[in-house]
């Protein structure tokens, strides 16, 4: 079949590095993709957004199935937007309706579907102007540290943890005017759960789902976890605290229940839900959902999934994942992340890359590149993923920190630490 894949970062570099080794699949297109996807099918360089757009290509092109990547069009209603259309009607797309991707696209939204389902999660309380004042009230009964979210997509970036009363309502006050423009016009504050993240993902076809790989993500741009947030300096695959009992408990009480709500709910969800979990004693609590693949988590998943990922997406589209199971690759999968320098505040663009064809033992995903004529360049803050296989974290970081090195482009920055706190 042919298949087009929306997105243009490491992850979904990675989803067509995977889609690309199945016999399911004919001519495989990335929209707009980057200078790493160019090798494993066709880059068209139209937005996603512009779902027109997405509707011409995917009739010229004939194709059959379309990955959508990542959530603003989601969020925006493409999957909507296929099942309204005659045309697009019988095409398989994976993803939400825009309903399913409010999960993601509204934290308020995602906090009341929780509590409808019983769903552990943070104690918290919704604020718009015009309640200001009960959400100073909510805030003076927390202990500190504070945790203020944007409702809305932020890019990342919507979420305040503040150790300071005073500061909390100061900053509460400036996000409700404007700080993250509309995103934060509504605002959840919660409490502070102490405790270490990870990410479980499952792919559902409003049904049934299947569990994939999980992940941890490390967000800090310094070493032990320091400094600002980024979208993922690197990630590893398993995760040793994450074992069966606690799976269970993830399973049972976290993932069951959303499935079942969406269904109970009618909303049409046929795709990734990304589970921002935190271990508080012995115990999972949903931080987030997010209703696509996580960057960089992606990059460590998909090369511990055994099966055929097209075969699992058919199914997905077609409801039938209840006929399928799971196997992974029992080796560790370690991913780090090659950022331009000054990232994540300010940094260049179009600086040149070399050695990229050296990389050997390791898996190069890129994530901002794009040509320059023949030249490759970079074309965002993360430039690539360089991931590897091993026995153990430290044996995959080794081989994938030794490829990094061969990498080269001006300002190269990366974290050596990845899976630090795991070992
Ligand atoms: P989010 O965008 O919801 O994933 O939040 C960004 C980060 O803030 C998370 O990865 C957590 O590290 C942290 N965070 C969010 N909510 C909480 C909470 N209730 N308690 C502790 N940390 C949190
Ligand atoms: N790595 C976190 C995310 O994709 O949102």
């Amino acid at each position: 079949m042919n298949i087009l894949i929306v997105g243009s970062g490491g992850r979904e570099h990675t989803l067509g590095w995977k889609i690309k080794q199945s016999p399911l699949t004919d001519n495989l297109f990335f929209m707009p993709g980057n200078a790493g996807t160019a090798a494993l099918g066709v880059n068209i360089n139209l937005s996603p957004n512009d779902f027109e757009a997405v509707k011409r290509t995917v009739l010229n092109n004939k194709i059959d199935l379309v990955v959508v990547g990542p959530e603003e069009p989601l969020v925006l209603g493409i999957v909507d937007f296929f099942k309204n259309d005659s045309q697009l009607r019988n095409v398989k797309i994976i993803g939400p309706s825009a309903e399913g991707a409010r999960l993601e696209g509204s934290k308020e939204y995602a906090k009341q579907f929780m509590m409808r389902h019983n769903i552990p999660t943070a104690r918290y309380f919704s604020v718009s102007s015009a309640n200001f004042e009960e959400g100073k009230a909510f805030l003076s009964e927390l202990n500190p540290p504070y945790v203020l979210k944007a409702d809305g997509l932020a890019a990342g970036k919507g979420v305040l943890i503040l150790n300071d009363y005073n500061e909390a309502c100061a900053e509460l006050n400036s996000m409700l005017n404007g700080k993250f423009g509309a995103a934060g016009k509504t605002v959840v504050i919660e409490e502070f759960l102490s405790g270490i993240e990870l990410s479980v993902f499952v792919l559902t076809d409003g049904k049934d789902y299947v569990i994939l790989p999980e992940a941890k993500d490390y967000k800090r741009v310094g070493e032990g976890d320091t400094g600002l947030n980024t979208g993922g300096m690197g990630a590893v695959s398993p995760v040793p605290f994450a074992d069966s009992d606690f799976m269970e408990k993830v399973t049972q009480r976290i993932i069951k229940p959303t499935v079942e709500g969406l269904k109970e709910e009618r909303i049409d969800y046929k795709g990734f839900i990304f589970f921002g979990l935190i271990k508080v004693g012995n115990d999972p609590y949903v931080i987030e959902y997010n209703v696509r693949m996580g960057d960089p988590e992606t990059e460590v998943v998909m090369p511990r999934l055994k099966n055929d990922l097209v075969d699992l997406l058919i199914a997905t589209a077609d409801t039938k994942l209840s006929s399928i199971v799971t196997h992974c690759d029992d080796r560790t999968a370690v991913t780090v992340v090659l950022v331009s320098g000054g990232y994540p505040g300010d940094y260049r663009k179009g600086i040149s890359v070399f050695n990229t064809e050296k990389v050997d033992g390791s898996i190069l995903f890129h994530s901002g590149t794009d040509f320059s004529g023949k030249q490759v360049v970079t074309n965002g803050g993360r430039v690539f993923a360089v991931t590897s296989l091993g026995r153990d974290i430290q044996s995959a970081r080794d081989q994938s920190l030794k490829n990094a090195a061969i990498v080269a482009f001006d300002g190269k920055y990366l974290r050596r630490d990845i899976g630090f706190d795991l070992v």
